[in-house]
């Protein structure tokens, strides 16, 4: 659906800033919006001129570009391929928290992982899927209850997937490396038996265990491609304060194909400002806060 059509009548255009030397006007807002809307199914709100023009205007001055005409013609042209994938990253919002909802946590620990991590001591393959997983707060903070569950959780066929469309926050999580700041939110048994303060060329900084990082695939994943790479399916899925950034049509495809992808009866964990829509709803029931339970396998 074209983001002109996503925008809601309220959403008066908010003028740009004239004082700057390179405005951001409504037609390139739109066009913006539009491609945003086209890649990532992302609507981005028109009283959002501030932020967008904060976020792209380091692209234009880095690519020596005077006018953000200029650079839509770029990022839509088949030469502006790559700039078009860096501005949909510098537009994404990228904010998360180790143990963040830990009402989600505390679920895993009593009612989902328990199960599933007997069957996986009896060989079965287990599969939890961290979806929109930003620099991998989200997927260490699960691999980390699982192994104060299971110390011994390598040894058995037990993974997480984490994507994000975001490569630099692929990266940031194959690296595993968090500022002081970050991590010393989080419980102190946890920090001290699941990383390990390191030397970097950026300072000291805390480094996720080996036991953590070999439980996680960190892969590179639009949610809104015609295709998913995955073959097996997964007893949980995370998605949470993703979809919230998407317009509706995209949301209720997502919940559709999240069912298609979890094997029952299997859990998704949503964000604390979403809800199910559309004929996803009637599949799941909801269990706990946010959390919805696949019911039917139709
Ligand atoms: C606000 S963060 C949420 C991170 C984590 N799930 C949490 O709740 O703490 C949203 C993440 O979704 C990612 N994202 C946005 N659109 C996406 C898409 N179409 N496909 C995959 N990831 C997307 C962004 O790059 C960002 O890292």
């Amino acid at each position: 659906m074209s983001s002109l059509a996503a925008l809601k009548p309220r959403e008066s255009f908010v003028p740009a800033i004239r004082e700057d030397a390179i405005p951001l006007l409504e037609p390139e807002l739109r066009r913006i919006a539009q491609m945003l809307d086209a890649d990532a199914g992302i609507h981005l709100s028109m009283e959002k001129t501030s932020l967008v023009h904060s976020r792209l205007i380091k692209r234009l001055k880095m690519l020596k570009m005077d006018s953000f005409k200029k650079y839509c013609n770029f990022v839509d042209s088949p030469d502006g391929k790559t700039e078009r994938r860096e501005m949909l990253m510098s537009l994404t919002t990228n904010l998360t928290r180790f143990f963040r909802e830990a009402h989600h946590f505390e679920h895993l620990v009593k009612e989902a992982l328990p199960p599933l991590l007997e069957r996986a001591k009896k060989g079965e393959r287990i599969r939890i899927w961290s979806a929109g997983c930003s620099n991998g707060q989200e997927p260490y903070s699960i691999a980390a209850i699982i192994l104060s569950l299971l110390p011994e959780a390598n040894n058995y066929d037990i993974k997480i997937l984490a994507s994000d469309i975001d490569c630099h926050m692929i990266a940031h999580g194959n690296r595993g490396l968090y500022a002081e700041s970050i991590i010393e939110k989080m419980p102190a048994e946890l920090r001290t038996k699941h990383f390990e303060l390191v030397d970097t060329p950026d300072g000291k900084m805390y480094e996720a265990s080996h036991k953590m990082k070999s439980l996680i695939s960190f892969r590179e994943l639009n949610l809104n491609a015609p295709r998913w790479p995955m073959r097996g399916k997964f007893q949980i899925i995370f998605c949470r304060n993703v979809v919230i950034y998407f317009n509706l049509e995209t949301q209720v495809v997502l919940w559709e194909r999240f069912k298609q992808q979890l094997c029952g009866p299997g859990y998704l964990y949503i964000g604390h400002s979403e809800r199910l829509t559309g004929p996803a709803v009637d599949l799941f029931e909801n269990v706990a806060t946010t959390t919805y339970q696949l019911t039917s396998l139709k």
